[in-house]
């Protein structure tokens, strides 16, 4: 369970959040939505202390995130975060690219890295792929790459910071795909995302962020259907 705890954390001057409350349970989907700057990308990192924060508690399983004696790096094996982009090291295989993390991080024999990756490189549908070089794929390959590398560590949890926005409109599809069956398998997942018609088929629940705080959380339909706050109803006008 990740618990989220009147977290706020401002850059110098500006206060980007101010004061989130919110708990994701274990095998729930959860679905951010919300303008630019609001926040969104701060909280993931947030709550996988990439980001310090300045006051509240993130835990997660329990574990304080930002307590001086928690071991970040073993904590951040349990959540896997993918970005818009990821670069990949261009001169290893895709299969190197993914075996990569398990064996530097987790210790893991180079065998049992490369069965890991196959594994995983399988599961998001690229098992033809596994020697190739990542520039001969293409961003929809790419992004589901980033997800099995991510994968490889097994992670309980796992955040996705707008993984299709940089993709081009036909390659969308196969990574929402990808995202739709991690969720079907009972993966505990925050999507950041501006695919709302996604937004609305896989969520649990849609958070809507606007400047800083969580203006709206509820269920998929009655957050599209009948939003409650002003400025939901206005983001959801100009999304459509
Ligand atoms: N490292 C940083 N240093 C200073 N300011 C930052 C930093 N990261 C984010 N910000 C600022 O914090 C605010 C929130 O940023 P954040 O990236 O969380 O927004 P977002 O909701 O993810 O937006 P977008 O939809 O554009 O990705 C923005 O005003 C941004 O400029
Ligand atoms: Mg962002």
């Amino acid at each position: 369970m990740i618990e989220i705890e009147n977290v706020r954390k401002s850059f110098g001057p500006l206060e980007v959040l101010k004061g989130i409350n919110l708990t994701v349970t274990k095998g729930e989907v959860l679905t951010v939505i919300g303008g630019s700057g609001s926040g969104k990308s701060t909280l993931l990192t947030c709550i996988n202390g990439l980001e310090p924060i300045d006051s509240g508690k993130i835990r997660l399983d329990g574990t304080e995130v930002h307590a001086k004696s928690t071991d970040l790096n073993k904590l951040r094996q349990k959540v896997g975060i993918v970005f818009q982009q990821w670069n990949a090291f261009p001169h290893l295989t895709v299969l190197e690219n993914v075996m990569l993390a398990p064996m530097k991080v987790r210790g893991v024999s180079k065998d049992r890295a490369e069965e890991i990756a196959v594994k995983q490189l399988t599961h998001v549908g690229l098992a033809e792929k596994l020697s190739v070089f990542p520039s001969r794929m293409s961003g929809g390959q790419q992004q589901r790459m980033a997800i099995a590398r991510a994968l490889a560590m097994s992670p309980e949890y796992m955040l996705f910071d707008e993984v299709t926005s940089a993709l081009d409109p036909m390659l969308v599809g196969e990574v929402l795909d990808t995202l739709r069956m991690l969720a079907s398998e009972g993966m505990t997942m925050i999507c950041v995302t501006h695919e709302m018609k996604f937004a609305r088929e896989v969520s649990d629940r849609v958070a809507f962020f606007h400047q800083g705080v969580m203006a709206e959380i509820a269920e998929p339909d009655r957050l599209f259907t009948a939003p409650q706050h002003p400025e939901t109803v206005k983001f959801l006008a100009a999304t459509h």
